[in-house]
C-alpha cells in the first residue's frame, strides 16, 4: 500500500512471491534428531540479519509468533549484520540437522557453498525479505518478500507527479529537481531493487537530477549523520528519496536541528510505513509513504510446514 500525502491514494498490493521448485521434495534423507527438542512438529532454523530498524524488529516477532501459534519450533539466530554469522548460522542449522532453513540474506552474494551443503544434507532452505543471487535457484525451495523494484517504483512515481508542474515548465526555466537518495545495506537487494525502480522511472525525465546518492544502513543514526552531512552540502535540495523510515527519522531530527521544515522545505519519500513515519505524514514531515509490510511469519512458517514435512 502506498500512502499519499493529499495526493492520490492508490492501493498497490504487497506481492509475495512463492517459487517452490521441485527439486527438493522427497530429497531429504535424514530425520531431525535435535537432542532435547520434542519431535512432534517440524523444527525451523531461522537466521534474522539483526535489529537495526523497527520494521527488523517487527519481522522477527512476526515469525516467532507465527511459529509459536503454529506449533513449530523455531531455532532462531541473530547475526548482527554480518554475512559470516549467517553462514556460521546456516551451518549450525545444517549439523542439528534442522527440517528447514528460513533466512533473510543481508546482501544478494555469497551463498552458493553454503545452500549446497544444505541440499547436501537434504535440508530445504527458504529465503525471506531479501533475494538472493546463486548460479543454481534451484538451491532454494521458496522466497517470501515484497517487491523492492516497485517499491523504489512508486517512489519515483509520486515524484514525477508530484513535479508536474515544474517538469512541464522545465524547458523556459532550466530548473532541475534535485534529489538525495539514501540507500539501505550496500549489496543488499532491497537497496538494489528500490535504486533501481526508483530510477528507472525517473530517468526518461532529465528535469530530475540525483545529486547525492550514499548507503545509510537502514540505520537512524546513519540518516541523521548523512542528513547533517548533504543539508550542509547543498541548499537546493528538493526531495530527499530515504529507503527506510529509520534513516527518515534521523533526517527529520537533522532538518529541524537546522531549523529546516522536512515536508515543507524538502520533500521526503520513505519506505516501510511504521507508525512514527504514518505519524510524521499525518504532521505533514513526510510527503510520501511506502509500505513495506514485515508480518510474512505466517506465510514463511506455513511454507516451511508445506516444504519441511516428509
Ligand atoms: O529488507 C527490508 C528493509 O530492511 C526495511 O525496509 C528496513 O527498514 C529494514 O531494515
Amino acid at each position: 500500500m502506498i500512502h499519499y500525502n493529499k495526493h492520490i491514494k492508490k492501493q498497490f498490493s504487497i506481492i509475495i512471491f512463492i517459487i517452490i521448485t521441485c527439486c527438493l521434495v522427497g530429497c531429504r534423507a535424514q530425520k531431525s534428531e535435535l537432542s532435547n527438542i520434542e519431535d512432534d512438529g517440524i523444527i525451523v532454523g531461522f537466521s534474522q540479519i539483526g535489529a537495526e530498524s523497527a520494521w527488523r524488529t517487527c519481522n522477527t516477532r512476526s515469525v516467532q509468533d507465527a511459529a509459536a501459534e503454529q506449533g513449530v519450533q523455531l531455532v532462531y539466530a541473530n547475526a548482527e549484520q554480518k554475512q559470516e554469522n549467517q553462514i556460521k548460522a546456516l551451518r549450525s542449522f545444517i549439523a542439528y540437522q534442522v527440517d528447514v532453513i528460513a533466512f533473510v540474506p543481508i546482501v544478494t552474494d555469497g551463498w552458493d557453498n553454503v545452500l549446497q551443503e544444505a541440499r547436501d544434507a537434504g535440508i530445504p532452505v527458504l529465503v525471506t525479505d531479501r533475494k538472493i543471487d546463486v548460479a543454481d535457484q534451484s538451491l532454494y525451495a521458496g522466497f517470501i518478500g515484497t517487491d523492492s523494484v516497485k517499491e523504489g517504483r512508486n517512489a519515483g512515481l509520486f515524484v514525477l507527479d508530484k513535479y508536474k508542474d515544474k517538469r512541464e515548465r522545465f524547458a523556459e526555466t532550466e530548473e532541475y529537481i534535485n534529489i538525495v537518495e539514501l540507500f539501505g545495506t550496500e549489496g543488499s537487494s532491497v537497496a538494489l531493487g528500490r535504486a533501481e525502480g526508483f530510477r528507472e522511472i525517473l530517468e526518461p525525465h532529465p528535469e530530475f537530477q540525483i545529486i547525492y546518492s550514499k548507503s545509510g544502513d537502514f540505520l537512524r543514526s546513519k540518516g541523521y549523520e548523512l542528513a547533517v552531512e548533504f543539508l550542509e552540502m547543498y541548499e537546493d535540495i528538493d526531495v530527499i528519496f530515504s529507503h527506510n523510515d529509520g534513516m527518515t527519522l534521523g533526517v527529520i531530527e537533522a532538518m529541524e536541528e537546522k531549523g529546516l521544515l522536512p515536508g515543507t522545505d524538502i520533500v521526503i519519500i520513505t519506505i516501510d510505513a511504521q507508525q512514527a513515519a504514518i505519524d510524521a505524514l499525518r504532521e505533514g514531515k513526510v510527503n510520501c509513504v511506502i509500505e513495506c509490510n514485515p508480518k510474512t511469519g505466517p506465510e514463511i512458517i506455513k511454507l516451511a510446514e508445506k516444504t519441511g514435512s516428509r
